[in-house]
């Protein structure tokens, strides 16, 4: 039988992802499988991208290449997961977010079995956990608990073991606390509570080190959960705890705590209060009973668990006593609400000895519940020693791309006598000089003997190569033809892939095809960075005076596209473009292929071209840089150059992330109800754009399946991309190209839905749109037929297609989407369709009904958008036109209450929910979301 590992992933946001990795299978491997995007680029062990740190476990690794994980980068505990399998269950820290991997933290539904009354202060909250086998945690770890009829989350430490049946917790009871509240008053056995995790950094290491555990208070749970691992997992391990409290009154688990002194061998604990009227046997803070002992010469791991004042406190009673522990772990709990009083605030403090004043914890300010713990966002666990190397690579200014160095760290000298390229010290014994071949981004760029080592300075009339691209400067000449010779062949374009992205792999599973992400976006313009000084050394001091007037011409091309008052670009794609022409000038005037081929290898304009598509903003020195670098390549001033080659840089990161960040950031829904339309099989026509788009969206981030209906072509972006989506809980998507004005369309759409996911639950119609404004003695005969056409038309046709299938069925929702232009001016033959979309609606609802099927609609009024990537219709030309199409809006933005048009995701809100089990009594009505204007 194979074995397989539990794998904890643990992101930098706090999440933790467990996954089964059989042996044999690499890590890599088994979190794909599980649709966690942990960094991979080679997966080959050749580019280090996976690089990870190995918090606990043992494994084998495959070959890997040195440059990818260097013998002190390994000795320090960091791993390669495209590399490595697993011999034992393992815990890796993966350097980014869950967010970053496309995963999040599970949900879970439980019921409590019991509510404790410990102590006057601390309840013990039992839970029977559905699914407890899919809940995987490490102990010390922690969830987010929704308090019942609130929209809160507390957090909560598991005080049960991971081995545990039952989960249970350790609460500290607050006057008007939300979940002190529930607990006390509501809470009963049965009731459903609903939690997300496990989440948290600090969580017990697996080692042989003795271990000092501090607890205080409530961080009294996580320290029994890890007691309560160490006694499942037989372990021998040395541990002694001290666990302070404020009050005899906090004091809890005390019998919990003997039991497991009973059954753990080499565990031993003491208990402390801060308050000088304790009948317990130690009286003072947990500083106070640490000895020198407890530390095992360092040899020891300390976990501590509490307030931020006794964390550091405890810090610093460690520093000044010169203890040093070969581990320091800790998580703070901050307080969620102010207390009434700073006496009772005071009460929190466990028995830790505060910074400056001994009663007063510094409290109450995230304002929600006192002596609710409330984790710290990214509880950090703080490894003091061993450290991992700080200087795991060397580095220089464009020499290292991605942490690896891609020059040598030497000063790059002019070409010429006395030039030096690479140090001679790399030479076999007795080697000439010339021998040195030079390298960039591994290949040679200079061949040994080549690029001027020990020859004559560059003159002007050395003739070095201009491309061809550089010859036409925005349609005016710069060069002629006859001196310019393309260095390297044009790069054939990639011919384009017509299936939908992801690679399935021999074994079957699919690896989604990745866009560009902001860290590889800022790794390609460093590259370029890297590649422009050296090439730079190469040029400088060097170029005839020609080239430098071609060079300033191509500066100045791009200045009329930034718009530098306003920091936006007038033209995104026309800067692209003639930006793209001033980069590639330099390379082309180092006269030599290998760089340029190097620098042609980044991409860096196919790059931008896909950024910027659709970018405002702009760093408003961007093309300024391109005249200083000119000005500064003039006067042969080096310094001068490299300093603006690197700003320049940082400006375009900064530019391409920010129009990065918008795109993703509109292609979010701004609501999102989780799994409100799980399997569902949703049909929505027009899902190429605009509302039908963001609908889509919508359903498929509440699990739904979509089959995205449109005859553009954007339906097929929109389902790829949706289709690389691996978040948990999102659905499926799949395109039809279909002409929906006509009955074979419609068919076609209602065949696909079927063949491709078996069924349709529900039929969203959003085809439809005026194509004109005007008044209605201008509308010609064959322009009306074409509004009825484009608005009315898609929906019957939708409808009828649809409807013996659901009928078949008893079950389905359509929703139409109609219009508040039914009351409306210069519009008549668009308000006529959605008037008879109205009708289909009510209509159809009646004939439906007994059948088991909801018939709906929206009225949309006027709605933002976006441009519109496919047009509706001819943009309006004459000065008339534009005037009907202005009072058009005029009165549609007035007939609103709100006087305001509405949102893409307002829209898609009504649509949603009309379409969803949340309006089951619903059918046969129009819902106008038109801002108060009924339509
Ligand atoms: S992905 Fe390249 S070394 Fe692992």
């Amino acid at each position: 039988m194979t074995t397989s590992f539990d794998v904890a992933l643990s992101f930098e946001d706090g999440v933790t992802r467990f996954v089964k990795c059989r042996e044999g299978q690499t890590v890599m491997d088994a979190a794909y499988r599980s649709k966690i995007n942990i960094p991979v680029d080679c997966s080959d062990g050749a580019c280090g991208t996976c690089k990870s740190f190995l918090e606990s476990g043992e494994f084998e690794m495959d070959d890997y290449v040195e440059d990818a994980l260097a013998p002190d980068e390994e000795s320090a505990g960091y791993v390669l997961t495209c590399s490595m399998s697993p011999r034992s269950d393992l815990v890796i820290q993966i350097p980014t977010t869950s967010a970053v991997a496309k995963t999040s933290a599970g949900s879970f539904t439980a019921t409590i079995a019991e509510v404790a009354r410990l102590s006057e202060t601390t309840v013990s909250l039992t839970l029977d956990c559905e699914d407890r086998e899919k809940l995987v945690f490490l102990p010390g770890q922690y969830v987010n608990i929704a308090v019942p009829g609130t929209d809160q989350t507390r957090s909560y430490s598991f005080s049960s073991g991971p081995d545990d049946e039952r989960l249970s917790f350790l609460i500290k009871l607050s006057p008007g606390g939300v979940m002190s509240e529930y607990l006390d008053q509501w809470a009963s056995v049965g009731d459903s509570l609903q939690f997300t995790g496990p989440h948290g950094s600090f969580f017990l290491r697996e080692s042989d080190s003795p271990l000092l555990l501090l607890a205080g208070g409530t961080g009294l749970a996580p320290i029994l959960s890890i007691l309560r691992r160490l006694h499942a997992s037989g372990s021998d391990r040395e541990a002694h705890l001290i666990y302070g409290a404020t009050t005899d009154d906090d004091v809890v688990e005390l019998e919990t705590l003997r039991g497991l002194e009973e059954v753990l061998e080499n565990f031993t604990w003491v208990h402390t209060v801060a308050d000088e009227n304790t009948s317990a046997e130690r009286q003072g803070y947990v500083t106070a009973h640490t000895e020198a002992e407890h530390l095992h010469d360092g040899a020891a791991s300390v976990y501590l668990c509490g307030p931020p004042p006794m964390v550091d406190a405890v810090r610093r009673d460690h520093a000044d006593r010169g203890f040093e522990p070969a581990g320091f772990y800790y998580e703070k709990f901050a307080l969620a609400a102010k207390p009434d009083s700073e006496q009772e605030g005071a009460q929190d403090l466990e028995a830790a000895e505060p910074e400056t004043d001994a009663t007063t914890p510094d409290v109450g300010k995230t304002g929600h519940e006192s002596h609710t713990e409330e984790r710290e966002p990214t509880p950090a666990p703080v490894v003091l020693d061993p450290e991992p190397s700080a200087e795991l690579l060397p580095s220089g200014e464009g020499r290292e791309l991605n942490g690896e160095m891609i020059l040598p760290r030497v000063e790059l000298a002019e070409l010429g006598a006395d030039a030096r390229i690479a140090a001679a010290s790399d030479l076999p014994d007795g080697s000439p000089v010339e021998d040195l071949p030079r390298r960039l981004l591994g290949r040679v760029v200079l061949p040994a003997g080549e690029g001027g080592v020990g020859g004559d300075r560059v003159t002007d009339d050395d003739g070095l190569l201009v491309a061809e691209d550089a010859r036409g400067i925005l349609g005016q000449e710069a060069f002629a033809t006859s001196v310019v010779e393309p260095l390297v062949a044009p790069r054939a374009p990639e011919p384009a892939d017509e299936s939908v992205p992801g690679t399935v792999t021999t074994d079957g599973y699919e690896i989604g095809q990745q866009h560009p992400s902001i860290q590889v976006s800022d790794a390609i313009f460093d590259a370029r960075r890297a590649l422009e000084l050296g090439a730079l050394e190469l040029t400088i001091g060097r170029i005839t005076s020609q080239q430098i007037a071609g060079y300033r011409v191509l500066a100045e091309s791009t200045v009329p596209y930034v718009d530098v008052a306003n920091e936006r670009f007038t033209d995104a794609h026309a800067y692209t473009e003639s930006n793209a022409a001033f980069h590639d000038y330099l390379f082309t005037l180092t006269g030599n292929s290998h760089l340029l081929s190097a620098y042609q290898d980044l991409g860096v304009k196919g790059h931008m071209e896909e950024s910027l598509r659709s970018a405002t903003w702009c760093d408003p020195r961007c093309a300024q840089d391109h005249l200083d670098i000119v000005d500064a390549m003039e006067s042969g001033d080096r310094d001068e150059a490299r300093r603006l080659f690197s700003e320049h840089a940082e400006r375009s990161k900064a530019t391409t992330r920010r129009a990065m960040n918008e795109r993703q950031a509109a292609r979010r829904p701004r609501f999102v109800t989780p799994g409100r339309f799980a399997d569902q099989v949703v049909i929505v026509t027009g899902a190429g754009q605009g509302i039908g788009e963001t609908t889509a969206r919508r359903i498929h981030a509440e699990g739904g399946l979509v089959v995205l209906a449109d005859r553009a072509d954007t339906v097929k972006e929109l389902a790829a991309e949706l289709v690389e989506d691996r978040t948990e809980g999102v659905g499926d998507a799949v395109a039809v190209l279909a002409d929906l004005e006509t009955w074979e369309g419609a068919q076609a759409v209602v065949d696909a839905a079927i063949e491709q996911f078996g069924r349709v639950d529900v039929a969203i119609h959003g085809v439809g749109g005026t194509i004109w404004a005007k008044p209605f003695e201008e509308y010609g005969p064959e322009e009306m037929e074409a509004e009825v056409r484009r608005s009315l038309w898609p929906t019957l046709w939708g409808c009828r297609a649809v409807a013996p299938h659901m009928i078949e069925r008893g079950r389905g929702t359509v929703v139409n989407i109609s219009s508040n232009a039914t009351r409306g001016i210069l519009r008549v033959p668009y308000a006529a369709a959605k008037g008879g979309v109205n009708a289909i609606t009510s209509a159809l609802a009646m004939e439906f009904a007994p059948h088991g099927i909801r018939v709906v609609a929206t009225a949309p009024g006027g709605t933002d958008a976006p441009e519109r990537r496919t047009p509706r219709g001819p943009a309006p030309s004459s000065d008339q036109e534009h005037q009907w199409r202005h009072d058009m809006v005029e009165q549609v933005t007035g007939s609103s209450l709100m006087k305001r048009y509405g949102t893409l995701d307002e829209q898609a809100a009504a649509i949603c929910f009309l379409a969803s089990p949340e309006a089951s009594y619903i059918t046969g009505s129009v819902l106008p979301v038109a801002g108060g204007d009924l339509g």
